[in-house]
């Protein structure tokens, strides 16, 4: 599988690219915290292949924002990262990454195309760091059948030789249900918060349906949040990402 794994397409022209080489000192740094993180969440020289999903209460949090980043991060250590667009009904990755959309993880599921078909790279631009990834395909009248689908399962357990990290960039839990059913089958969970936008109420909801369905939730990212003395690092400065490192984990039970 490993030499069928080429880059699919040229970049999209007008895609977002304020992300992975492209973020400033300061997001750079906390996405390096947030690595650090996780990976202290598993044994060290661990050699299995750890699946982490990314989610978040509501909509527009930043899962998929954290979910390219952590991924870049990651594979800037070396790591063989496979990033699986699994947000079927708003799938972004392959805009942010600039990769072709289709066919995708819904193709894969919803047929018997090979694997190879579906993954594209992300090749920084400098050619130093690279990873694989899966973006959501042809949208699917069925997303939830899709993703909580035996295939799907399948298709995890298949991946898992072939990579030290994959991240599945998840729908919302409050939303839909196919966040906590696909949950099971992480080896935890990373829960993203985005600064003064979620309702305490609906953000411990969704807390608690992690819990409930006893998945470990490896930390918290508090997106955009502030960093000391109220300064705020990342895009211009509107956005940061700097908390990572003192939120994440905190709440970890
Ligand atoms: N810290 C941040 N700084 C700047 N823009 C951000 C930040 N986090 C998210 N965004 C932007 O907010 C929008 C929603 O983020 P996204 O990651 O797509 O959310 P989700 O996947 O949770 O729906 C996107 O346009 C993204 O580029
Ligand atoms: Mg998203």
């Amino acid at each position: 599988m490993e030499d069928k794994r080429k880059s699919k397409a040229a970049p999209i022209a007008g895609a977002n690219d304020r992300v992975c080489e492209h973020l400033s000192f300061a997001a750079k740094e906390a996405f390096k915290r947030l690595r650090t993180n996780v990976m202290l969440k598993f044994p060290e020289g661990d050699p299995e292949c750890r699946i982490i999903g990314v989610t978040s209460a509501q909509p527009s949090e930043g899962k998929s924002t954290i979910s390219l980043n952590l991924s870049y991060s990651l594979a800037e250590l070396g790591k063989n990262v496979l990033l699986i667009d699994s947000d079927m009904r708003r799938p972004s990755i392959h805009i942010k990454a600039r990769v072709e959309k289709e066919p995708g993880l819904a193709d894969l599921l919803g047929s018997s195309n090979a694997i190879a078909s579906s993954v594209r790279k992300y090749q920084s631009s400098k050619n130093e760091t690279c990873f694989d990834i899966i973006p959501g395909g042809n949208i699917p009248p069925n997303p939830s059948e899709l993703l909580t689908s035996k295939r799907m399962e399948t298709l995890l357990k298949t991946l898992r030789s072939a990579y030290d990290y994959i991240i599945l960039d998840l729908p919302p839990v409050g939303a839909v249900i196919d966040a906590i059913s696909i949950s099971k089958q992480t080896d935890g969970m990373i829960v993203v918060l985005r600064e003064n936008n979620c309702p305490v109420g609906i953000f411990r909801d969704c807390v608690a349906q992690i819990q409930e369905a006893n998945v470990p939730i490896l930390g918290f990212v508090i997106n955009g949040a502030l960093e000391g003395a109220g300064k705020k690092y990342g895009y211009g400065s509107k956005y940061g990402y700097s908390s990572y490192g003192s939120y994440y984990g905190s709440y970890y039970k």
